[in-house]
């Protein structure tokens, strides 16, 4: 059988990373997928850098629309990122009956409705493993191995730069942006890390996944999406003392509120007990913990970047394509793991509904009564505490940290215990809170 035609949009680092393993391991793959897979042309406007790393293998033009428009393609791998051109590629390759295959998250987060939507109508397929936690084959976990599940909750470290960042804070004792500056210096942080940091990226990441969970559409723009530029190396140190340590979590869960079903979908950082195996995941590397009603908890580490780790989740996608590119499209697996015709509108929660325990610290002055007025504050707010940590004021002193977990509550209850606690004249500035999550 002729081998299937593929043509990348961007050899950067994923791109070339695929061009080398489906080289590298062109033999095992066609053995696996039941006919050869080559890349037959690539675009890139960087053409001799793109016709260096190919070496005179494929044709090399500058501009991707003619490997959309061209008719002996039939999987388009695009690897351009953002939701501008790419978004416009990627219709048009849908368009003209070419099976598509992307990493970009951000493109799905965001206009994935629209893309299954047309990819369905034309009776193509859209792959993206790449999309979230890199090489981790999470969403082939998601949609088919543990298809017997109901999904309770979803929980992931799906930033490598972030997890890297805060590994080396606990580690190291040392300030975000002292941290920061130097995992730029290692290439660990980009130039500019914005989507990274502020948590945009696992938001995306957790949007796709939480749409495949749960059967709903994805939607970006109702996530909380909070990142770590706030966060302080004397909670790190806190959470510590108390058995837990910070993580960037991106989860969706379902939820219930008076009854009714809901759907919460969030990253922030989180307390998580140190005991737990995915607190232990450290550096760059990425987890995903799924919580399904049948199977229980299960656990997904590895790398979720770099170019053979994303290259691996690629060729993944391009040898199920091959696979399933003869089959009645009524047949394969639905892009969003339910039937399209079988989605559900359960929303996604505002933030005030939520339920979660909080780690909360004050800093109080230290004399009588400070502790009684906010352990009454949080009685009337029906918030029970968990665990408590008090130090000694330091030498000369008159304030001293405060520091609370709570057991779970509503996120409106406890901001409004904290707006009161703020409010009481024996207490400094601003309550620190981050979320806890028990992930049991
Ligand atoms: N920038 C991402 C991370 C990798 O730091 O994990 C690509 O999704």
């Amino acid at each position: 059988m002729k081998p299937i035609k593929v043509g990348l949009l961007g050899i950067g680092t994923v791109g070339s990373g695929t061009f080398q393993v489906l080289k590298r391991n062109q033999e095992e793959i066609r053995r696996r997928a039941g006919r050869g897979i080559e890349i037959a042309m690539v675009a890139d406007l960087n053409v001799e850098r793109a016709r260096e790393l190919t070496g005179g293998a494929c044709e090399v033009v500058a501009d991707a629309r003619q490997v959309v428009e061209h008719p002996d393609i039939d999987i388009v791998v695009e690897l351009i990122g953002g939701y501008g051109i790419a978004r416009e590629l990627v219709l048009k390759a849908i368009a003209n009956g070419k099976h598509v295959v992307t990493a970009n998250k951000a493109l799905l987060a965001t206009h994935g409705n629209e893309i299954f939507k047309a990819a369905q109508e034309k009776g193509v397929m859209v792959a993206f493993e790449a999309a979230v936690a890199g090489g981790i084959p999470i969403i082939k976990a998601l949609r088919e191995g543990l298809t017997a599940n109901r999904i309770e909750w979803i929980a992931g470290i799906i930033n490598g730069t972030t997890n890297f960042i805060l590994s080396e804070m606990r580690d190291k004792g040392l300030d975000f942006d002292v941290v920061l500056k130097e995992a730029q210096r290692l290439g660990y942080a980009e130039a500019d890390p914005t989507f990274d940091i502020e948590g945009v990226d696992a938001a995306h990441k957790a949007t796709i996944m939480s749409a495949i969970a749960f059967g709903i559409p994805v939607q970006f723009d109702k996530a909380h999406v909070e990142g770590i530029t706030k966060l302080q190396a004397t909670d790190i140190r806190y959470a510590e003392q108390l058995g837990y340590r910070i993580k960037l979590l991106g989860i969706a869960k379902r939820a219930e509120v008076n009854g009714v079903a809901g759907i919460e979908l969030r990253v922030h950082p989180t307390l998580i007990p140190a005991k737990r195996l995915i607190a232990n995941v450290e550096g760059a590397m990425n987890a995903v913990l799924v919580q399904g009603d049948a199977v229980g908890a299960t656990l997904y580490y590895g790398k979720g970047a770099g170019a053979e780790p994303t290259a691996s989740a690629v060729i993944a996608d391009l040898v199920d394509i091959t696979r399933l590119a003869t089959a009645d499209p009524g047949h394969r697996v639905p892009h969003l793991a339910f039937q399209p015709n079988a989605m559900t509108d359960t929303p996604i929660l505002p933030m005030s509904e939520i339920t979660t325990s909080y780690y909360l610290r004050m800093q109080v002055a230290d004399q009588p009564g400070v502790l009684a007025d906010i352990t009454r504050i949080l009685a009337d707010a029906t918030i029970s505490i968990d665990a408590m940590l008090q130090k000694e004021p330091a030498e000369g002193e008159s304030q001293t940290d405060i520091i609370m977990l709570t057991h779970q509550t509503r996120e409106k209850h406890v901001e409004a215990a904290i707006a009161r606690i703020e409010a009481l004249p024996t207490v400094a500035g601003q309550v620190t809170k981050i979320r806890l999550e028990q992930l049991s």
